[in-house]
């Protein structure tokens, strides 16, 4: 079973690697090595935390992707994730739910806690953490089987469901709090990917949210949308924060105010600023971040 999570997690992050490579438009963050970061400004560090990252460096190979990073992150946030491309915010949000562990090259170090957890410790199940800390990608991933199986496979494998009454009543739960079960309810049967963008990905939420996990991470969830879909993805999140906490990679700044309540700055691999969304956008602390907000750079 194992191996074939395994499996199916490498495809998914190929399908992501993919999609950050024809990113092309967004500029590259070497462009801007003139101001220096010392170190983070602003709330990086929070009271009862639900996730708590301390001085975490990830390396590929001898390349290093992020340098030092602390960030908390609260019980029933929405935070964002924002910086310019190639700034390690894909690789700071999968050492979250260790989807790093599938890329051989890939070591992190620092201290991750979930719950005051160790999530890199040798008796952390990495399958078991990724039921807990789920992940939605840029583009939609539907597993090559139906709609209803797509939503079925968590709770199949990690035994959620008494019966098939019971894993019917997931499956159509976990369809409806993702907006998705009327425009599904009647071809359940169908193949997930013959439903639109928009849809695969809600798809790709319900599948997230039917093994209950605690934590949500999404990966420009709705880069790939359009408006329509991406207001139907946004009204989601904000509902599913009443549950979850939710980290949100996104590379649009209007998303990341509609959506998070506080926003961490990424730059050149470097944590340089963390405050709450409005400040953030309004009255930036660190000149990199202002850059960025103000669309002089990124
Ligand atoms: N699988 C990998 N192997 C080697 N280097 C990688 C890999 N994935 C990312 N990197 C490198 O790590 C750095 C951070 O990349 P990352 O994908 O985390 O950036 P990002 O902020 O998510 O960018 P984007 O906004 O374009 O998605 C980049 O220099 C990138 O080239
Ligand atoms: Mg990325």
């Amino acid at each position: 079973m194992t191996t074939q999570v395994n499996g199916l997690d490498s495809l998914a992050l190929r399908a992501d690697d993919m999609a950050t490579q024809n990113n092309s438009e967004n500029l590259t963050a070497d462009k801007h090595q003139d101001v220096e970061v010392l170190e983070t400004i602003g709330e990086n560090i929070l009271e009862n935390p639900k996730f708590s990252t301390r001085n975490v460096n990830v390396f590929y190979g001898e390349k290093q992707a992020i340098f030092d990073a602390s960030l908390d992150i609260g019980q029933n946030e929405v935070i964002a994730l924002i910086g310019p491309s190639g700034c390690g915010k894909s690789t700071y949000l999968r050492a979250l739910n260790r989807m790093n562990d599938t890329i051989d090259s890939c070591r992190v170090s620092g201290q991750l806690k979930l719950d005051g957890e160790d999530i890199y410790d040798k008796k952390m199940d990495p399958v078991l953490l990724r039921a807990r800390v789920g992940m939605v990608f840029q583009k939609p991933n539907p597993f090559p089987k139906s709609i209803y199986d797509n939503v079925a496979y968590g709770p199949r494998i990690h035994g959620l469901a008494k019966n098939s009454t019971d894993l019917d009543e997931i499956v159509i739960t976990s369809l409806e709090r993702a907006g998705l079960f009327n425009e599904v309810k009647d071809r359940l049967t169908a193949p997930g990917t013959g439903l639109s963008g928009g849809q695969q990905q809600r798809l790709c939420i319900a599948r997230t949210i039917a093994v209950s996990p605690e934590v949500i991470l999404m990966d420009e969830p709705a880069s790939a949308l359009d408006p329509i879909a991406t207001a139907i993805i946004e009204e989601l999140i904000d509902e599913l924060r009443e549950n979850y906490t939710i980290a949100i990679v996104t590379h649009s700044m209007q998303q990341a105010a509609r959506v998070s309540q506080r926003t961490a700055y990424f730059h050149l691999g470097k944590l340089v600023e963390v405050g709450e969304t409005n400040l953030i956008f309004t009255n930036p602390r660190h000149q990199l971040t202002e850059n960025y907000i103000t669309g002089k750079f990124g």
